[in-house]
């Protein structure tokens, strides 16, 4: 047999092997996993993870908050990591920004802006905004005391961007627990990863409209939420009034604000979570709740979860190959 032809034969045999082995696994890592690799830049732009950190370090000493920010950004911009989230408003597109759960909140992208042009001087076009986004949310993680991952990288960045698709696809504050579920097991991630996921909240802050509800009228008739400690309730109230004051910062952690450590699961087993989209994973499933324990109990547990299913989260649907562009300006599709 000629060459050429034992060479198809053999990739035919390798793919359908592939193809079957992914369809056992019956998650959607297979196919996305596979096309992404720590050492994507090596060659390319080996500089570009030592200048990602250098500006979350800067970011970081500026302000506190901002690694929370940052972090946040990946998770919004991963249910599809494709870098439409940083896309502003213009011809056809529109904004994710304008999402539910970004309007008014979502902070950080103008460091996102300050590390694209730092590596479009370095090496132009050649690291996507996407893969930007998941460097970020890593090293935000350790600089705030948190563990460090490989991070898989060549995703490419959207052309376009739904804003229909972020409001149906990303959770929001007032989600039931089956909707949350749900919603992550839609983007192939499981209630461990959600569990682990969550623990991100154990840095940044909300905003007072966020919990509002939970202080003054949990379930439409004045009242409060039982499963929210009371001392820790009237705590809150003190700068989050029945009205005003809406932009009114509080810890998600309020224990240890800008460190990631696992005080969000201990302090979810006290009733002191800050959001109702957190307490719950304590109060309305058993198996949530043996997760927030065990994490609570054992940080290096928790770390050790919460690296894996970042790796995960960041994987969801990338633009690989020959879709999509690696943008010039993450808030604008090239021309
Ligand atoms: C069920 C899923 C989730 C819901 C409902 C949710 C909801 C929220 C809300 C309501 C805020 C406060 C927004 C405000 O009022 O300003 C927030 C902040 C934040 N979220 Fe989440 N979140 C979820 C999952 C995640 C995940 C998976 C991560 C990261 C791994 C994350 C990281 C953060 C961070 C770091 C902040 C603080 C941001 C800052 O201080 O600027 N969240 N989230
Ligand atoms: C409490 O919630 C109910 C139902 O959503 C609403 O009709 C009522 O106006 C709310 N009360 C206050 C004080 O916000």
């Amino acid at each position: 047999m000629a060459k050429p032809v034992m060479c198809i034969v053999l990739t035919q045999i390798v793919l359908v092997a592939l193809f079957h082995l992914c369809m056992s696994s019956q998650t959607k890592e297979c196919t996305s996993t596979s096309s992404l690799s720590p050492q994507f830049y090596d060659n390319s732009c080996p500089k570009a993870q030592a200048i990602v950190q250098s500006f979350v370090a800067k970011a970081h000493s500026n302000d506190p908050r901002m690694a929370a920010s940052l972090l946040r950004l990946h998770f919004h911009d991963c249910f599809g990591c494709d870098g439409s989230l940083l896309l502003d408003n213009s011809g056809t597109i529109e904004s994710e920004k304008r999402a539910v759960t970004n309007v008014d909140s979502a902070r950080g992208f103008e460091v996102i802006d300050d590390i694209k042009s730092a590596l479009e001087d370095e090496c132009p076009q050649t690291v996507s905004c996407a893969d930007i986004l998941a460097l970020v949310a890593r090293d935000t993680t350790v600089i705030t005391g948190g563990p460090s991952w490989e991070v898989y990288l060549g995703r490419r960045d959207a052309r376009e961007a739904s804003l229909i698709a972020s409001n149906n696809n990303i959770p929001v504050v007032s989600s039931t627990f089956e909707t949350i579920v749900t919603k992550f097991n839609d983007q192939g991630l499981g209630l461990i990863d959600l569990v682990a996921l969550l623990g991100g909240h154990t840095i940044g802050n909300s905003r007072c409209k966020s919990f509002r509800k939970r202080l003054y009228n949990h379930s439409g008739n004045s009242d409060r939420d039982q499963t929210l400690n009371q001392n820790y309730a009237s705590m809150l109230q003190q700068g989050c009034p029945i009205s005003g004051d809406d932009q009114n910062l509080f810890a998600l952690d309020y224990m240890t604000p800008n460190k990631f450590d696992n005080y969000y699961f201990k302090n979810l087993m006290t009733f002191k979570g800050l959001l109702s989209s957190d307490e719950i994973l304590y109060t309305k499933s058993r198996d949530s709740m043996e997760l927030v324990k065990l994490y609570g109990a054992n940080e290096e547990l928790f770390f050790e979860q919460y690296a894996k299913s970042m790796v995960k989260m960041g994987n969801i649907s990338p633009l690989t190959g020959r879709n999509g562009e690696i943008r010039r300006i993450c808030r604008r599709v090239n021309h």
